[in-house]
């Protein structure tokens, strides 16, 4: 990647959101304009604060963060009851990150508006990665029409096609907030690269690649293994990965794939959500095999170079 691209983070920070912010703020190739945040892994009071409290660690407290939506765009709440109870020991994210927790105020511009201004004011293509619920963008697609056309690329952290991990049929981010994220992929973006767990799961960090993070004595360094390490022992509880003590991180992979692309393997298919059904609400139908004669609305990653993403966040931590 040649110039710095611009980049808007929009989170639910709990651990690996925080993981995806430090690589996003402190690579050289990227430029970090601002952070939305949404409920999700934890109530929106708490992302706000986590993802304040993460950019601060690693010395980018200038990076302004504007709080939005507080619950789904339709519905009152989660689709059914969460898998796990908050702060269990099943929980790999916690209310709270693991990191000092900063008092710096949000912006007093609330996300959606703050999306949609800047968008129409950009003068340079601005990246935007959706790592949560998608609420935020819906209403911001609901709010401005012309908002799909003003977002040059748009990589989500979210869905699933041979994974789900809310459900048997559903990625959480998607889950969350169906409705959103059946809104986001029907409105016509032009440049959409899904990031679902079929690939994030095959990214996975382990306990040793941790030690190696907090041997660097960096805030980042030592910052994102306290983060990775509590992800750890949450899927060590209840979601035993293929590779012994570790876990995925999901977020900091989207940012790691805008930086050097070809660190994950993408198809193009048609991709949709599903938006009802006790079993079936929140999946992404990925279109495999062309079945519902409707043009692919996304490139869609389903392998990642787990190595280079570690040796990614080792290169970038070491310096700060
Ligand atoms: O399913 C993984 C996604 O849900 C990640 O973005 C994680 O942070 C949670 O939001
Ligand atoms: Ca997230």
């Amino acid at each position: 990647m040649s110039e710095r691209r611009q980049l808007i983070i929009d989170c639910d920070t709990g651990t690996d959101d925080a993981v995806a912010l430090m690589l996003a703020a402190l690579h050289p190739a990227l430029d970090l304009i601002g952070v939305t945040t949404v409920f999700g892994n934890a109530p929106l009071e708490a992302t706000t604060i986590n993802s304040i409290s993460t950019l601060d660690l690693v010395g980018r407290g200038e990076i302004p963060v504007h709080a939005g939506l507080a619950r789904p765009i339709v519905r009152s709440a989660f689709p059914s009851q969460r898998r796990f109870t908050a702060d269990s020991a099943d929980d790999p994210h916690g209310t709270w990150l693991p990191i000092e927790r900063s008092d710096r105020p949000a912006a007093s511009t609330k996300a959606v508006e703050w999306l949609i201004e800047t968008y129409r004011a950009a003068t340079q293509p601005i990246t935007l990665m959706p790592i949560g619920p998608l609420s935020n963008i819906a209403a911001a697609v609901a709010l401005e029409p012309k908002f799909a056309e003003w977002v040059p690329q748009l990589i989500i952290m979210g869905g699933g096609h041979e994974v789900g991990n809310e459900t048997p049929s559903a990625e959480f981010n998607i889950w969350a907030d169906p409705e959103a994220a059946a809104s986001v992929f029907a409105a016509g973006f032009r440049d959409v690269l899904l990031v679902p767990l079929d690939a994030t799961h095959k990214a996975l960090v382990t306990r040793a690649d941790c030690t190696a993070l907090e041997a660097l004595g960096t805030p980042a360094g030592i910052g994102a293994a306290a983060c990775i390490q509590k992800r750890v022992a949450g899927y060590e509880y209840s979601q035993k990965m293929v590779v012994p003590e570790s876990a995925p991180v999901h977020d900091a992979l989207c940012v790691a794939a805008l930086v050097e692309p070809s660190i994950v393997t993408t198809r193009r298919h048609h991709v949709a959500v599903e938006v009802s059904g006790e079993l079936t609400v929140g999946r992404t139908v990925i279109d495999t095999h062309g079945r519902g004669r409707k043009e692919p609305n996304a490139a869609i990653a389903f392998n990642a170079d787990a190595r280079r993403f570690v040796a990614m966040l080792l290169e970038t931590f070491a310096a700060k």
